[in-house]
């Protein structure tokens, strides 16, 4: 079976919010094209169907788009995740490629509900993955290989930059790069509020807020810079910027969010899926 290549067919099990934001970066892509693409979720019924903005057609039957799939991608909640595993076991073969992207859930926990050497991917993308700026870690399971890393590594490169890490690390990746638009969200809002107190308009204020981020996090990618060493090149002596951070520093920002990271990747491994929890 094809892993590669445009004829590559593809069951996106649970196409919700990130299932359908990959569907939709896979054929605007041309990764895939949509005839090759089975996607299913719980409730599909015909009104579903006519209303999915989706350019594939959904069902609810899970193990007919195993069956005609190379590429498996799990993309229901974790405690739907064995549930889903146990139904469609039967039409997973070692020729099958299976790509889990739910948090907390290990690869060994759906290795073991599967019969045979199946190749399982675990996964974890961002929502940024919507506008292609997306970054998704991938890890091994047991049965794959380079070949199926690199599978993957194509089809999430087509949402934003991929990175493989090892398993371990998949809670710290959900703390951080998973979570963390949320936290940046809430920077970004901060950050135009105080230029709606200083006199812009919140329009205003919000695109400078958010160019100024999506710049300075270029910045930091393109030049492979420290981000210390960034700050210090706005940070004129005696200047405005040193009297910004002198409040961020009075207000513990640099704590806070590295306790964010801290609570929400401890709450991800608190929430991990076992043979006992699902
Ligand atoms: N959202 C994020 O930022 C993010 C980031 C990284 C990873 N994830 C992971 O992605 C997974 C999905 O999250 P989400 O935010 O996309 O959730 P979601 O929007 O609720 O999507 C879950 C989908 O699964 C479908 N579903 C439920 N039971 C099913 C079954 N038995 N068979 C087939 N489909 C079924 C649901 O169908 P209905 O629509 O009919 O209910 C829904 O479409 C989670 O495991 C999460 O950990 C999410």
């Amino acid at each position: 079976m094809a892993h590669t290549g445009n004829q590559m067919r593809l069951a996106v099990l649970g196409a919700g919010k990130m299932g359908g934001i990959l569907i939709e970066a896979f054929v605007k892509q041309r990764l895939v094209s949509p005839q090759n693409i089975f996607a299913t979720v719980q409730h599909a019924g015909p009104e579903r169907k006519n209303g999915s903005k989706l350019p594939v057609s959904l069902t609810n039957n899970n193990r007919a788009a195993v069956k005609k799939a190379d590429v498996v991608f799990l993309c229901v909640k974790p405690q739907t995740v064995g549930q889903v595993v146990d139904e469609i076991r039967g039409e997973l073969t070692d020729k099958k490629l299976l790509i889990s992207i739910a948090a907390s859930v290990p690869a060994e926990y759906i290795e073991r509900r599967l019969r045979g050497k199946v190749p399982v991917i675990r996964a974890m993308p961002n929502t940024p993955s919507v506008v292609g700026a997306g970054i998704t870690a991938i890890a091994a399971g047991k049965f794959a290989g380079p070949k199926e890393v690199e599978t993957a590594r194509r089809l999430f490169d087509a949402v934003g930059k991929t990175v493989v890490v090892d398993e371990k690390h998949m809670d710290a990746v959900t703390g951080l790069s998973a979570s963390g638009p949320a936290f940046i969200y809430i920077i970004l809002e901060s950050l135009a509020e105080g230029g709606v107190k200083v006199g812009l308009s919140r329009e205003l204020a919000t695109l400078l807020a958010a160019q100024m981020t999506l710049g300075a996090a270029k910045m930091v990618i393109e030049t492979g810079h420290h981000p210390a060493l960034l700050k210090d090149t706005v940070t004129t002596p005696a200047g405005c910027t040193i009297d910004g951070i002198l409040e961020l520093e009075e207000g513990g920002l640099r704590v806070t969010l590295i306790k964010a990271v801290v609570k929400a990747a401890q709450r991800a491994k608190e929430l991990l899926v076992t043979d006992k929890s699902a």
